[in-house]
Order: structure tokens, then C-alpha cells, then sequence
């Protein structure tokens, strides 16, 4: 099993690979019930990465690599079969690229070997993990060296443990400051329609006793006028060659804020999120869900007669608006350049 950081609340597993079977912890349900569920078919892990019982970007990297795994020990002799599942699985959700980032190394790795292997793809996926921990720690270091002590912070969704590996990106660089002395005030945004932040981000930051409060997201602008934060902190579901970034629908909003009032925009990513094929934000497919899940969350069980919505569930930022980019190699700086992989890794 992975082992994560010793920080108080830091023993947050949602995602175990054990004896062939990936356990999930089920983020649907969360903070009311902590039921996990037990996985042991690949187009089962397609349609927990689709309902959202796992989500947030490394997340759903990371147990498409263990679906891949599940995927060979049921066809691992039939390679075209295989493929099909890993497709599948890659279908399961569009925006973020850590997904099909995740398969592609799954993929190679297969390649590499002559055939995909269970007990050599297994090994892979928990390089993947791992990798992730890893980079968790190095973008928390980093991101919480760019904070001034006494700053109040406004982070949104969810992008902590349940979101990542390890202590999670844009949370990790909040729990980290924190620890540090460095931040004073804590804000976390609902994140309307799925509520990752009035569920999750306060279940984590609950269990880590970090004080905070859940504002809502018309609350913002209110928030940013108000003088309580320095900083706008998010993760990234997919960040383009030229530092546009992807990310929860209502990010876009809060860095047009921030710029009005003064805030800075600080976007927290491990490389795998990285996408130096895409040139801009506008060659990013958005994923569009249900509109019940707008109706749901305004506490209705059915979509009224004549009723109808839109519901887009990430949107784009320009890199204009954010200041800086932090991944594991470091805090990049606008203008920013992608080219290749090398570049996020070797030259921040
Ligand atoms: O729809 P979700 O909950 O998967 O969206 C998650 C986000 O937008 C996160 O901010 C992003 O994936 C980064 S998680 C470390």
C-alpha cells in the first residue's frame, strides 16, 4: 500500500490495490457515510471514474492505471481485448488528461514487454501511484515557499488526498503553508453542482483540524473585496501548452476576481496533468454532465416539467490570469511554455 505524509488527517486512502481488486473509497456519499466499494472488473472501475465515486484528476489516473491492470488478468491474453477495455476506460471521462496520460504509460509499458502482463502492469500502475505521492510533497514544498506568513487563501473543489495519491496538490500546498505558520484564513468554495468543496475539501481540512469556512460561490467577489485573501489556490484537470488551464467550472470566475481585487491566482499540478499536445485552452473538450445533477443539488429529486440547465463542469482560465503554475519540478512563471514533457519537468 501506498504510505502517505505523517501530517495529522494525512491517513486519507481512497484508492487500495490489493490481491487483484481496487477498493474505492466512495466519494459520492461523503462526509454523511464512508463506503468503499470493491472492484474486481474494468468497465466496473470505468463506471466509478464516470459516477464520480472517484474523481479529481490524478485520482482518476491512477485507478484507470489499477483498471488496466484488472483489464489483463481478464483478457491479458488477448491483447485487441485488452486495448478495447483500456478505451473504455478512457471514454469514462474527458477533460481531465492524467486519464488518458495514466493509460498511454499503461500502454507502453505493455509494448515494452511483449505482452500486458498483469504482475508487470500492476508494477507500473504502482510507479504511477507512487510517482504521484511523490510529486504531492514536491508541489506542497514548493507552492507553500510562495506564500507571505498571515495570508488568508480561497481554494475550490476538492484537490486533496481523495483527489490525488498523496497529500493532494493545490490542498497540499494549503495544509503545508498552514503547518508553516503561514496562513491565517482558510476559505473553501462549495463548488456548485457536486459540492467537492462543502463535502470533501471540509471533510478533509475537518480531519486535518485545520480551521476554515465553506463560502458559497456567489460569495466570492463579496470574499476578494473583503481583503481576507491573498491567494486564489486551485488544482488543474488539464493544463495547455501555453499555461491555459482547465479546471472546475467556477475557476475561471474566481481568477477574473482575483485580478479585479488584486488576488493572486496560484495553480497547483503535477506534470502528468501537463498537456504539451494541446496548444491552448480552446482545444480542451469540456465535459458536460447531467443537468439532474443541478436539480439534485438544489434538493429536488426529479427535473421539473419545462425545466432545463447547463451544466458544463470545468471551464477555462487563461494563463493570463494565473500568476504562477507550480508543478513537482517548480513554480513556473508566465509567460508560460510547455513544449514538452521535459520542459515541466527539467526547466521550471
Ligand atoms: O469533477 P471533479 O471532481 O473530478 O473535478 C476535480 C477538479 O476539478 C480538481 O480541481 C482537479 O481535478 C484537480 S484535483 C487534484
Amino acid at each position: 500500500m501506498t504510505t502517505h505524509s505523517s501530517m495529522p488527517g494525512h491517513d486519507i486512502q481512497a484508492i487500495i490495490f490489493e490481491r487483484g481488486v481496487l477498493r474505492l473509497l466512495d466519494q459520492r456519499l461523503l462526509p454523511a457515510r464512508t463506503d468503499w466499494l470493491t472492484l474486481d472488473r474494468s468497465d466496473e472501475v470505468a463506471r466509478a471514474i464516470a459516477d464520480l465515486v472517484v474523481r479529481g484528476a490524478p485520482a482518476i489516473g491512477i485507478a484507470a492505471a489499477y483498471g488496466a491492470v484488472i483489464a489483463a488478468a481478464q483478457d491479458g491474453d488477448d491483447p485487441e481485448a485488452w486495448e478495447r477495455r483500456l478505451e473504455q476506460l478512457e471514454q469514462a471521462r474527458p477533460t481531465a488528461v492524467n486519464l488518458a496520460w495514466a493509460l498511454a504509460r499503461m500502454r507502453r509499458a505493455a509494448k515494452r514487454h511483449g505482452s500486458p502482463d498483469p504482475t508487470m502492469l500492476e508494477a507500473e500502475a504502482r510507479g504511477i501511484h507512487a510517482e504521484d505521492v511523490a510529486a504531492n510533497q514536491a508541489m506542497a514544498a514548493a507552492g507553500s515557499a510562495c506564500i507571505d506568513a498571515g495570508s488568508g487563501v480561497l481554494t475550490h473543489c476538492n484537490t486533496g488526498a481523495l483527489a490525488t495519491g498523496g497529500i493532494g496538490t493545490a490542498l497540499g500546498v494549503v495544509a503545508a503553508a498552514y503547518r508553516a505558520g503561514k496562513i491565517r484564513r482558510i476559505f473553501a468554495g462549495e463548488t456548485r453542482p457536486w459540492l467537492q468543496g462543502a463535502r470533501l475539501t471540509a471533510w478533509e481540512l475537518a480531519r486535518m483540524d485545520m480551521p476554515f469556512k465553506v463560502v458559497i460561490e456567489g460569495a466570492a467577489a463579496a470574499l476578494m473585496a473583503s481583503g481576507q485573501v491573498q491567494w486564489v489556490i486551485t488544482g488543474a484537470d488539464r493544463i495547455a501548452a501555453n499555461g491555459d488551464v482547465a479546471n472546475k467550472i467556477g475557476t475561471c470566475s474566481l481568477a477574473v476576481i482575483a485580478r479585479h481585487y488584486g488576488v493572486r491566482v496560484m495553480v497547483v499540478a503535477p506534470s502528468s496533468t501537463v498537456d504539451p499536445d494541446t496548444p491552448s485552452g480552446q482545444d480542451i473538450a469540456i465535459e458536460q454532465r447531467d443537468p439532474g445533477e443541478i436539480w439534485r443539488a438544489a434538493g429536488l429529486d426529479h427535473t421539473p416539467p419545462g425545466f432545463d440547465a447547463w451544466n458544463p463542469v470545468f471551464d477555462i482560465t487563461p494563463a493570463t490570469l494565473v500568476d504562477c503554475i507550480v508543478t513537482e519540478a517548480g513554480v513556473h512563471h508566465p509567460p508560460y511554455r510547455f513544449a514538452a514533457r521535459d520542459s515541466i519537468i527539467g526547466t521550471p
